[in-house]
């Protein structure tokens, strides 16, 4: 029973007040689509296809998983939009059937539906609910059979007490579903092709009907409005924090951590509030990561102390390096073990060795830093002439005075020493003292200007 999955995407989503269709606005930077899409082929489902209506070339252009489209030009329905992938479905195939809108539901709850189809049993998902506003109401028969759906606004006053509602997901049979929504029609309070019809009609003819309740209600929470999309952004949110605590990580506010993408952190790793990971972050064990750092496609390696208010993105830091407060490492910055990294310093696309400092104020770009180098507060690499970028090569053992300017492309030999003020624009040789320097001026009996009394 190779499993495929249909996801409706059809919907404009016109409370999002968007330009960008609704099923591509973001939780956790990730179009709300592919997380339904992730947790099914999580599954091991063999074929996704998304029916698209609205923003169609913009959904096709968006989405980066692969799936297969079909376009539903017009749209008639929740059942008028199955009916337009089936042509792309084997008859033997089962079929779940999911929502671009509703993100979050767990693979587990998937797959509960999934193991019951069979050719005569179909599976639905549904929620009790306190107010159910708005949903289709289950109708049960005196046993606790499925009898049908009845949509809220084709409902009859004693149907709308029924708090168990449907939430549109459910598995069957491609050949059930062929059969069953060839015989549905539109008469009904919206004159739409109710997916929802399937269910009385398989009744009917014999077939019958197993429900599933998700163990959390925000498994099944659709979002219609950018307020929706907050709360299941902050509930994505808590089950990663979550699942972090869960491996072993210190966190400490799991409300004040944002993970964008995909994290992994080691054990006893501690992370501070308001920390923000995007893409994919690795982070080793024993790390420390103070407040409001922001941390996207990293590798940081075991007993890397980050101190608030730090900025990494694209970089590899090695063990035990310390950086920040306030440090920006920017794309290719790679730190060896021990490293530090202090204040308003900037890394980019340069090595900086093992043991090596740059404490303070500095600008280091397209550099090689051997090890055991310091670098004085205040020094910058100028490494961009106006129109190219070059490089600037420090050897092992050097110690930069503060506010240097290394004009690249430059070099500083082994154990060179280079006096504080320095503007280096040569080579400088190993084990030499460099240094450029106006000589100091004194101006004897000089006089200081005073404050003229006012008229
Ligand atoms: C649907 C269900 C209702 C259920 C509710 C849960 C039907 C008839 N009703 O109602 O029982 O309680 O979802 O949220 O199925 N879509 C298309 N093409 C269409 C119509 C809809 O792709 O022609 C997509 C929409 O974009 C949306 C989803 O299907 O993502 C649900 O459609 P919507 O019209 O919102 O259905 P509801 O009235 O909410
Ligand atoms: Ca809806």
């Amino acid at each position: 029973m190779p499993l495929k999955v249909v996801i409706l995407a059809a919907g404009k989503g016109t409370r999002m007040k968007s330009a960008m269709p609704k099923v591509l606005h973001p939780i956790a930077d990730k179009p709300m689509v592919e997380h339904v899409v992730d947790a099914a082929s999580s599954l091991g489902a063999e074929k996704t296809v998304l029916v698209i209506g609205h923003g169609a070339d913009q959904v096709r252009s968006t989405v980066t998983r692969e799936v297969e489209y079909v376009e539903q030009t017009e749209q008639l329905g929740t059942g008028h939009a199955v009916q337009q992938a089936l042509p792309l479905l084997n008859p033997d195939d089962t079929v779940l059937i999911g929502y671009g809108d509703v993100p979050l539901t767990k693979p587990d709850t998937f797959k509960q539906l999934i193991d019951d189809v069979t050719d005569s049993n179909i599976a639905l998902l549904t929620v009790i609910m306190e107010d159910p506003t708005g949903y289709g109401r289950i109708l049960r028969d005196a046993s606790g059979n499925v009898t049908g759906i009845v949509e809220q606004k084709d409902a009859t006053p004693e149907q709308l007490l029924v708090n168990e509602g449907n939430t549109g997901i459910l598995a069957a049979k491609a050949s059930a579903l062929n059969e069953l929504l060839g015989r549905i029609d539109n008469n009904n309070a919206q004159q739409e092709y109710y997916l929802t019809d399937i269910f009385a009609l398989a009744v009917k003819q014999g077939m019958s009907i197993t429900t599933h309740q998700p163990d959390h209600e925000w498994e099944t929470a659709g979002v219609n409005s950018r307020l929706q999309l907050a709360e299941l952004e902050r509930i994505h949110q808590l089950n990663q924090a979550d699942a972090l605590m869960t491996a072993g990580v210190t966190l400490r506010d799991p409300a004040r951590i944002d993970v964008r993408g995909n994290l992994t952190v080691g054990q006893d790793s501690d992370i501070d509030i308001n920390c923000i990971f995007e893409g994919n972050v690795e982070i080793g064990e024993g790390v420390s990561i103070g407040p409001n750092c922001l941390i996207s496609n990293s590798t940081i390696a075991a007993g890397v102390v980050i101190k608030a208010n730090t900025v990494i993105e694209d970089s590899i830091v090695g063990e035990n390096c310390t950086l920040g407060p306030f440090a920006r490492l920017r794309p290719g910055a790679e730190l060896e073990a021990q490293a530090h990294i202090g204040n308003f310093v900037e890394i980019k696309k340069s090595k900086i060795s093992k043991g090596s400092k740059v404490n303070h104020l500095s600008y280091v770009g397209d550099s090689i830093v051997g090890e055991g180098v310091n670098i004085g507060a205040g020094t910058i690499t100028c490494n961009y002439d106006g129109a190219n970028k070059h490089q600037t090569i420090i050897e092992d053992g050097v110690f930069i005075g503060s506010c240097t300017q290394l004009v690249a492309p430059v070099k500083v030999g082994k154990n060179a020493v280079i006096g504080a003020g320095s503007t280096i624009t040569k080579e400088v040789a190993a084990d030499q003292l460099a240094f450029t320097r106006a000589p100091l001026k004194t101006i004897e009996n000089w006089q200081k200007p005073t404050k003229k009394a006012s008229g």
